[in-house]
């Protein structure tokens, strides 16, 4: 039977993700559009994009937190061309995303002292290989395979290399220990529902000296450059943008950050993402036909959950099969408006991925779960009676 309560709102993509509760364009209206984002008023919701951050991620004093162009990639990138090649270089991949930082690193930039610290889709690679005298390249949150690091404590505090840390889908949801990473990066589009466009860079005290001590072999676009004739460009970090922002983004992201403080600051945003994690931990239990990508229970993400299908039926068909009936459950529930862009990342494994962030709604992920229930049981049903 196909159940009778939809969520209210069916968004569980894993980026651009879902608005916060109750948002609206309303949330705009205070936009400074059609004026330059260097003047005063501009220049002040960029600054106080800055501050509600670092506040609300209860980031150290002495960091630096800086918008940036093009995103997290931007951002990413930005720190791997910027930092990197002063020493040789440890990349931690799991997943897509790290996967192409780790490609980055070897055929863009080249690097002569690369080592790759890979494992498949599920798992985590061995986190006790990384050499603290080397530079670590990792996300914090593997978004497409749904598995994240359980804490940082295979970070050394003495590192003398840098700890560079994707965490787009892990930061206002997962607790970061900011004292062990030194540049760490993420976009608005994530938990909190911004807009996409602009990526965020927070700097430790020993990036910003790298910065200033070191200058990469190879040449650095404009939009990467955070230092000028050696000193570290101040105005980046207090709202000067290297190049022109998007304020109907800033806007948003505001919007955003004050939702965060007004329903009780990281750690609430945090508890919700850890109760709608706990809502799927059950209904998983219950279904019986589905379970995690993620092979250890500390790894799995409260973000981008990611589901495989462990019917024994389902495990017997081909992998093309398996792709399809996957992506069938994800076009059914789209087409009845109760999820959108539930499916496995493209180069991931066959199954399912929901977001489960905190501006997700625990009520909405429980009333999801009847459909999925009901989605698998027609497409199974389906395929059997066509075979
Ligand atoms: C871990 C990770 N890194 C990088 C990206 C790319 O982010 P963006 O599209 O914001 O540049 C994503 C996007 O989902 C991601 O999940």
């Amino acid at each position: 039977m196909k159940p009778s309560v939809k969520p209210n709102n069916p968004c569980f993509s894993s980026g651009p993700c879902a608005k916060r509760p109750g948002w609206s364009l309303d949330a705009l209206e205070g936009a400074v559009l059609g004026r330059s984002h260097r003047a005063k008023a501009g220049k002040a919701k960029l600054a106080e994009v800055i501050e509600r951050s670092k506040s609300l991620l209860e980031m150290p004093k002495d960091y630096r937190l800086g918008i940036v162009p093009a995103s997290d990639t931007g951002a990413l990138e930005m720190a791997l061309w910027s930092l990197l090649g002063e020493r040789g270089v440890d990349v931690f991949a799991w997943e897509s995303f790290g996967s192409s930082w780790a490609a980055d690193c070897q055929k863009q930039l080249k690097l002569k002292d690369l080592r790759q610290v890979k494992a498949d889709y599920g798992k985590l690679p061995d986190l006790s290989q990384a050499d603290w005298n080397r530079d670590v390249v990792f996300a914090w949150n593997g978004t497409t395979s749904g598995v994240r690091v359980p804490n940082g404590d295979w970070i050394a505090e003495d590192r003398t290399g840098l700890a560079i840390c994707d965490a787009t889908s892990a930061t206002f949801a997962m607790p970061l220990p900011w004292n062990k990473l030194d540049f760490v990066t993420w976009s608005w589009q994530k938990a909190m529902g911004g807009e996409a466009a602009h990526g965020m860079i927070a700097l430790s005290p020993r990036a910003v000296k790298r910065l200033e001590s070191y200058t990469p072999s190879w040449p650095l676009p404009k939009i990467f450059q955070m230092t000028k004739g050696g000193q570290l460009i101040e105005g980046i970090f207090q709202g000067e943008t290297i190049n022109t922002p998007s304020m109907l983004c800033v806007e948003d992201a505001l919007d955003g950050l004050k939702w965060g403080e007004q329903i009780g600051g990281l750690k609430a945003l945090i508890a919700r993402s850890e109760t709608n994690l706990k809502a799927i931990e059950q209904w998983v239990e219950e279904a019986g036909w589905i379970g995690f990508l993620a092979e250890r229970p500390e790894t799995r993400s409260n973000t981008s959950v990611c589901l495989r299908i462990t019917d024994p039926w389902y495990a017997s068909l081909s992998t093309e099969e398996q792709e399809k009936g996957a992506k069938k459950i994800a076009s059914l529930l789209e087409a009845e408006g109760v999820a959108y862009d539930i499916g496995a990342y493209r180069d991931a494994p066959a199954g399912l991925r929901i977001w489960a962030g905190a501006t997700v709604e625990t009520s909405d992920l429980k009333a999801l779960f009847t459909w999925l229930n009901w989605a698998w049981h027609e497409v199974k049903t389906a395929a059997v009676k066509a075979a």
